[in-house]
């Protein structure tokens, strides 16, 4: 049940406590001019109309999985632990249909046989998810839960609908939640949430599910897109979030005018700095990073978390109001005093992944030429992998050596991303040393 005094509370009396943090986002920039290239836009209109300067979005070979991995494997190694007893994985972007994205992500994770789903609440996902970890853990379900929010929009936005394009990014952020008492610093508070069906078609990716699977072969190639009635959604974001978000803090029991912070979806700053003002809260305790990653849909609480606490915009003792909403229609609202000691993991320097000895430049030239079977001529450090030969099949040749060196599991399709040799080289080495 929801506790007045603060904490999600349920048989056990425990509440889910903030841990760690963590944050992944891909390496490509696409700023407002690349997209003028294609689209009838400007760089004025999104800056002004979104507040987005640029947006980061995934390899074409980089899946919403992979990224979830790397922003979980983060928030684990900022909350020092390497189990949990839970996953989930909040996403409108999935791998595949079915199943789910989250058993394999915990695979990858090296987390076997755990409890791992997803949960599908759209931009929503997320603060959706921390209220489903607050419910396992209340109910003694589980005492430690590893949350992620992770989308690869840019799979399901169409690259030449202005209406959706300039809006989305890609990226994940995680964080773990651990059993602890309601009153402990970190500990999520009271949760509001609801939806509404009757707008499902407000965001909506038309194919590809049940409904209309008798033309699934012949629908237009639009219908795999998001389609977006961008107008009509930003009026109910701006209502449900204010209202969400106003119960919330009531509910724990906060004044408004005691919120510190408040951390809201990142659709667009126009809306978030509308809720802002209907609920009475400065606009410079609102923060955000819409402007440099775009909307990231489930991703974008956790990014932004991980950013805030990164900058020292989030303090040990504020009082923060988390609250999000997205396609569903869904939102949802909750509280937590932040923790002291909290320290979020972010892409760079992007910390190991896996146990083993470290790689060089000259280590991994060699699996290349005498495993691989690659000339050693081309293969110099400012070398593109195309031009030094390396293929698909010369990095799952990599990535199967360092495996059997290591013992250490690493992607040929994150080892793709890669720009140069030496971008490869030092991908090999980072997921191949030890863990700090
Ligand atoms: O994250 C999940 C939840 N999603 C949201 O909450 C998104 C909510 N919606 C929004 O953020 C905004 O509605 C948009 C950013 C999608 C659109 O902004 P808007 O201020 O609501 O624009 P609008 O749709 O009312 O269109 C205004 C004008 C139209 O032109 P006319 O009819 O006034 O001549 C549009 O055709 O802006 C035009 N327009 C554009 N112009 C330049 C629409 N998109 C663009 C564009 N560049 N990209």
């Amino acid at each position: 049940m929801n506790g007045r005094d603060g904490g999600f509370r349920g048989a056990t009396g425990t509440a889910a406590v903030l841990t760690g943090l963590g944050a992944w986002l891909p390496p490509r920039r696409v700023t407002n001019d690349d997209l003028c290239a294609r689209l009838d836009t400007s760089d004025e209109w999104i800056r002004e109309r979104i507040g987005i300067a640029e947006r980061r979005l995934a390899a074409p070979d980089v899946s919403t999985g992979d990224m979830a991995v790397e922003a979980a494997a983060r928030a684990m190694a900022s909350a020092g632990v390497d189990a949990v007893d839970a996953l989930l994985v909040a996403t409108s972007s999935p791998d595949h249909p079915c199943p789910a994205t989250a058993p394999w992500v915990a695979h990858r994770l090296g987390l076997p046989q755990v409890a791992a789903f997803d949960i599908a609440a759209g931009c929503s996902g997320f603060v959706h998810a921390c209220a489903v970890a607050a419910g396992l853990i209340a109910s003694g379900a589980a005492r430690r839960v590893l949350v992620v929010g992770a989308e690869t929009m840019s799979a399901m936005v169409d690259p030449d609908d202005r209406a959706t394009a300039p809006i989305f990014g890609d990226g994940a952020g995680a964080a773990v939640f651990e059993a602890d008492s309601p009153h402990a610093e970190g500990a999520l508070g009271p949760v509001v949430w609801g939806s509404d069906g009757s707008l499902a078609d407000a965001i909506v990716v038309p194919a590809g599910g049940a409904r209309g699977r008798h033309e699934r072969a012949g629908a237009p190639q639009g219908d795999f897109f998001v389609h977006m009635r961008g107008n009509e959604v930003f009026r109910h974001a701006v209502r449900r979030m204010t209202h969400a978000a106003r119960e919330a803090a009531a509910r724990a029991g906060w004044r408004i005018d005691e919120v510190d912070r408040l951390i809201a979806h990142q659709a667009n700053l126009r809306i978030n700095l509308a809720v802002a003002d209907a609920l009475g809260i400065p606009a410079d305790q609102v923060p955000s990073n819409i402007r440099d990653v775009g909307n990231t849909a489930a991703a974008s609480v956790p990014l932004l978390l991980a950013d805030a606490c990164d900058k020292g915009e989030l303090k040990p003792g504020h009082k923060v109001l988390l609250v999000s909403f997205g396609s569903g229609l869904a939102w949802a609202a909750t509280t937590l005093v932040w923790p002291a000691g909290l320290a979020p993991d972010c892409e760079n320097p992007a910390p190991p992944l896996f146990q083993g000895p470290p790689m060089t430049f000259e280590q991994v030239k060699e699996i290349l030429t005498t495993k691989g079977g690659l000339p050693a001529a081309p293969i110099a450090p400012d070398a593109s992998l195309a031009s030094a030969n390396i293929d698909s099949m010369a990095l799952v040749v990599l990535s199967m050596q360092v495996e059997e060196g290591t013992g250490v599991e690493v992607s040929e399709d994150v080892l793709a991303q890669a720009a140069t040799v030496a971008e490869l080289a030092e991908l090999v080495g980072r997921y191949a040393e030890p863990r700090a």
